[in-house]
């Protein structure tokens, strides 16, 4: 008997109307679209704008996307995990927030935080409870609103982040289907708060005038330190996953990777040996979306992806987080 695992069964993106242009960008900060293009691969990113608009209503509009695609009634879901780093309140969860909104009425919700990292985590934790035989359908998002912890007078970060994110189903595999989520390996290393974090807002160091004063409720990131991180151990953990599972660059259809850099993106391919006629890539629409990338990427490639195909998503991020998964896609494009 094969074990149960599992699939995914559909992907839905959203990413709100607003585009904020490199163009745009250089009336507001000393920056132009050379150097944004050049050091980053990014041209726009979408920006939710309007009152009280938090991260559930990308979450919510992703969802309701999913829902209607894959014929599924809402009251059939188990369980929702929501990856975030901009919850639209520290509580109650994002995740009860977009479960309520789409009348998941049986579904038990959590927030999980593991920054760009954060889609991987959770597909990871959200597809132990399949292989459990525990549930039946596990919904995972992926989302952030970038935009509520940007300083738009930092180019060194305003220029990278857009808001956005998507969702999966996730369903167990049929007796006899040897296809799913096949692996995983996520790592942390909790030294790497230095390079990149939001100094107030949360326990630590509550919200106060002497926080805002000093600009502290908006990302911190030290980009070259970084960069380096990014590219070495995205690409190690990537070469890791296909080496565990004897996976040449030949047999892997797809790479999935976090969309921070181009760069890092280019150097992670390279080292696993892997055309970049495969690699995901909209890092140029959306910019970096943290949790809301590599649905994202799913999301825009699925009319392009094959039952069988072995995809390999990656990310790195902050904390540090990183990991890669080995997926062998599940469907044909309808
Ligand atoms: O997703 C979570 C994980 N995050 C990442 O993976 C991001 C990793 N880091 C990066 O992607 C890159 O480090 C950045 C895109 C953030 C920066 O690119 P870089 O090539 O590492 O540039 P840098 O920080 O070394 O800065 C080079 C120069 C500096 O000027 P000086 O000191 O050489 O005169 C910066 O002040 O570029 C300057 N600079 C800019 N110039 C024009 C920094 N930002 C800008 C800008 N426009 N927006």
């Amino acid at each position: 008997m094969n074990k149960t695992r599992a699939k995914i069964t559909g992907v839905q993106g959203y990413v709100p109307d607003y585009v904020l242009t490199n163009k745009e960008l250089e009336t507001m900060v000393d920056t132009n679209d050379e150097w944004i293009t050049s050091r980053t691969g990014i041209k726009t990113r979408h920006i939710l704008k309007g009152e009280d608009q938090g991260t559930s209503v990308i979450g919510i509009a992703a969802v309701n996307g999913l829902l209607k695609k894959t014929n599924t009634d809402a009251a059939d879901i188990d369980l929702l995990i929501c990856a975030t780093t901009t919850p639209d309140m520290p509580f109650p969860a994002t995740a009860n927030i977009i479960a309520n909104a789409v009348g998941a009425k049986n579904a038990f919700n959590y927030d999980l935080q593991a920054a760009c990292s954060g889609f991987l985590y959770a597909l990871a934790t959200g597809s132990q409870f399949i292989e459990t035989g525990k549930y039946k359908k596990v919904v995972i998002v992926g989302a952030d609103k970038m935009s509520s912890i940007i300083d738009y007078t930092d180019r060194t970060t305003c220029i990278i982040f857009g808001d956005g994110g998507g969702a999966v189903m996730l369903e167990p595999t049929e007796e006899g289907e040897e296809l799913g989520i096949m692996d995983s390996i996520l790592k942390s290393d909790g030294s790497g708060e230095e390079h990149l974090h939001m100094k107030a807002g949360g326990s630590r160091r509550p919200a106060s005038p002497e926080t805002l004063d000093r600009r502290e409720h908006f990302v911190y990131q030290a980009g070259s330190a970084v960069f380096k991180f990014a590219v070495t151990n995205m690409a190690d953990v990537s070469a890791q996953i296909m080496e565990k599972n004897n996976l040449t660059g030949e047999d892997v259809s797809w790479l999935v990777p976090h969309q921070a850099n181009k760069r890092i993106i280019d150097a992670t391919a390279r080292r696993m040996g892997v055309g970049e006629e495969k690699v995901m890539l909209n890092i140029h629409k959306y910019g970096n979306t943290t949790s809301g990338t590599i649905p994202l990427c799913l999301w825009d490639y699925e009319s392009q992806l094959k039952k069988g195909d072995n995809i390999i998503l990656a990310a790195f991020g902050g904390g540090f987080t990183w990991g890669s998964i080995w997926i062998k896609w599940a469907y044909d494009p309808s």
